[in-house]
């Protein structure tokens, strides 16, 4: 493709983009398709011939687009707020156009240097202290995966460069909450600890980790002879968004010598918000954190922030060095590879910047504050409805509901559930996300869409008044 054409169908793309902002609105927000549908629009055999460009472009209509399902519309209300600022994509445009790998230092200098900047911005911006260093990467899976493996070696004094959990005579326990992110189960697994060795610490009545109970575990793992080796708090859980404890949790982990990791993916946001911090009270006393800003925040995925206290650590756990890496400058600068698992680094620093920079710190408060300010809203409504009941604190921007007229309870009430949420997300009028809460089947209304205004919380919620009511079968029973 030649400099003109390239020019000529990226501003064809960037039309097509820019009336896609427009339009979706007016789209099903759940995908229409059934299994295998859009599979089947696609030849079983690469194309042998080059293809025309045109010919790509109108396949995006045809059969891109029918299998969208659109997270971006203003009624997605589903799993969580996963914002593309328009900034954002145009910076994701320009990372993959320079078409760099962040490998070392010298390999991209202005990637290696944008990220340590605006790592540091972040910091500032939800308030945590100079002794945090950051680094971006994919997901907050990766991130808590690299946090354990940190903290077994830690625990076991760098056990990797002997003979490695295999030659450890005292297992090591890792303790989670019962309403821990499954990545943090993952992360345990795959960091070589073993379901035996995977505690999970009870709740309270408001879902978050009783830290009292977490005592009781590590004290009976250390009486048993196993070694208590991390502890995993989420603030701000994926099912509520319920906020662990982390200063008492902190305490415990001081007090042990274990390894605090804070699973902050989507609540970390929040902490932009000044009157949002006290959630996170005790956070300086954790050993590592993530915080996705491609969910609230509006950072297009991936951009996932890892923070942790003792850098020298990490590198030292992540750190490879053979000779086609290195350079003359190494002692001067910092090469991200060191900092986790990939050798390749994309420029995700970019669309960071971008966005802190075209929105300001106080148009980003701005937005979380009026989502916030939705949800509560919400939640007065739902709470003064008859049959309908709110059932966890609105502490941010979820709230989790659910409609129980008399009579119907057990499974009865969770087909009723399923059946009414199922209802609105077929009709492509909404989307929702329904999860399990002590056994039974809840609805959780994730607000926070880029464009998701209070009408469009109130069209939601006549949505589910009719659908809960039966009303709400058909496409054609849209409001
Ligand atoms: C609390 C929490 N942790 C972890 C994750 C996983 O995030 P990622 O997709 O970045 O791995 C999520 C995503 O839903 C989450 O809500």
């Amino acid at each position: 493709m030649s400099p003109e054409e390239f020019r000529a169908y990226g501003h064809k793309l960037i039309d097509w983009l820019a009336d896609l902002q427009a339009r979706r609105h007016e789209r099903p927000v759940q995908a229409q398709v059934k299994p295998g549908e859009i599979a089947t629009l696609l030849p079983r055999e690469p194309p042998e011939e080059a293809e025309p460009m045109a010919a790509l472009l109108a396949d995006l209509d045809r059969i891109v687009m029918p299998g969208v399902t659109e997270w971006q519309h203003k009624r997605f209300f589903g799993f969580f707020p996963a914002n593309a600022l328009p900034v954002g994509v145009l910076a994701d445009l320009v990372s993959t156009g320079l078409g760099v790998i962040g490998l070392s230092w010298q390999s991209s200098p202005a990637l290696t240097e944008i990220e340590e900047v605006v790592t540091g911005w972040f910091r500032q911006m939800v308030g945590l202290s100079e002794n945090w260093s950051g680094v971006i990467g994919d997901t907050a899976s990766t991130a808590t995966l690299v946090a354990l493996i940190c903290a077994r070696e830690r625990a076991t004094d760098y056990a990797l460069a002997r003979g490695g959990l295999q030659a450890a005579t005292r297992p090591l326990t890792v303790y989670v909450s019962a309403h821990s992110h499954s990545s943090v189960d993952k992360g345990a697994l795959l960091a070589g600890f073993g379901r035996e060795s995977l505690r999970v610490v009870p709740c309270d009545g408001t879902y978050a980790m009783e830290a009292g109970a977490l005592t009781g575990l590590i004290e009976a793992d250390l009486a048993a002879g196993a070694k208590p080796c991390a502890v995993v708090a989420t603030c701000g859980t994926t099912a509520t968004t319920a906020i662990d404890p982390v200063a008492e949790i902190a305490a415990i982990a001081r007090r042990y010598g274990l390894w605090l990791h804070v699973d902050a993916a989507m609540a970390g946001g929040a902490m932009i918000l000044p009157e949002c911090r006290p959630l996170w009270e005790g956070i300086e006393g954790a050993d590592s954190l993530v915080i996705n800003a491609h969910k609230w925040l509006g950072a297009p995925f991936d951009c996932s922030l890892y923070y942790v206290r003792d850098p020298e650590h990490l590198v030292r756990v992540m750190s490879t060095n053979p000779s086609f890496l290195q350079s003359s400058v190494d002692g001067q600068v910092r090469n991200l590879r060191d900092f986790g698992i990939p050798l390749g680094r994309r420029f995700r620093a970019l669309k960071l910047w971008w966005a802190i920079r075209e929105q300001g710190v106080e148009g980003l408060r701005r937005r979380l504050r009026r989502d916030m300010e939705n949800a509560r809203w919400l939640a007065a409504a739902v709470a003064a409805a008859e049959d309908w009941r709110v059932l966890t604190p609105v502490t941010l921007q979820t709230v989790c509901v659910r409609h129980a007229p008399p009579g119907l309870e057990g499974a009865a009430l969770d087909h009723h559930t399923l059946a009414w949420v199922e209802a609105i997300n077929r009709s492509g009028f909404a989307y929702l996300t329904p999860a399990q809460l002590d056994g039974r089947w809840m609805v959780r209304v994730s607000i926070g869409a880029l464009a998701t205004e209070r009408e469009d919380v109130a069209a939601l919620w006549e949505a589910m008044q009719r659908a809960a009511s039966g009303a709400w079968t058909r496409i054609e029973d849209r409001p």
